[in-house]
């Protein structure tokens, strides 16, 4: 019992140490699921708001705006899934993100604050201010997709 608990502090040292930001996943591949689930979601609320834009859709102030803040705070989520050491082999991310955490963290973050205006425009109401932050916060997701993504 007491050897346990001495246990439980080294690994809770180790967490803090390291900034608890790796610990979370038991494994690689849990990250990589972790992460593509987020984005699976992400991307399905993101079309939703999608066809509204492209008027296949009508306007629904209220769906939309549940739809843009759910992509705001699921985004939120991955990125230290991302990050995971050796969490490139098998899945759909190059290993060069691994390589440029930096770039790769400053595209996540840019992404981020598009998809923070999408929801603030999404509460204003006013559709053409939506579709042109739409515009803009879809092509944050695609630069990363371009350079990080395998096709
Ligand atoms: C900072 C980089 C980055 C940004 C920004 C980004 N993505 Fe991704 N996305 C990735 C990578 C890398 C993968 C592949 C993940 C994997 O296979 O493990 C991915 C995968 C996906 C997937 C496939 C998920 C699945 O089913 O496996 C969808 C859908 C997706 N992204 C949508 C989006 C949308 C929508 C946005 C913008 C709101 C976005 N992404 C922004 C890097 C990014």
């Amino acid at each position: 019992m007491k050897k346990r608990m001495t246990w439980v502090v080294v690994v809770a040292v180790v967490g803090v140490l390291t900034g608890a930001a790796f610990a979370q996943f038991a494994k690689t591949e849990d990250a990589i699921k972790y992460r593509q689930s987020v984005m699976f979601l992400v991307g399905q609320h993101y079309s939703r708001m999608g066809a509204v834009v492209k008027g296949e859709q009508p306007y629904n102030k209220e769906a939309l705006e549940k739809n843009a803040i759910l992509v705001e705070s699921l985004y939120r989520l991955p990125l230290e899934a991302f990050m995971t050491p050796g969490s490139d082999k098998g899945s759909g991310m190059k290993a060069d993100a691994l390589a440029q955490k930096d770039k790769f963290s400053q595209m996540h973050k840019t992404t981020e604050a598009e998809l923070a205006k999408l929801a603030a425009v999404a509460k204003g109401g006013d559709l053409n201010a939506i579709k042109s932050q739409f515009g803009a916060a879809g092509a944050s997701c695609k630069a990363c997709h371009d350079a990080y993504r395998n096709k």
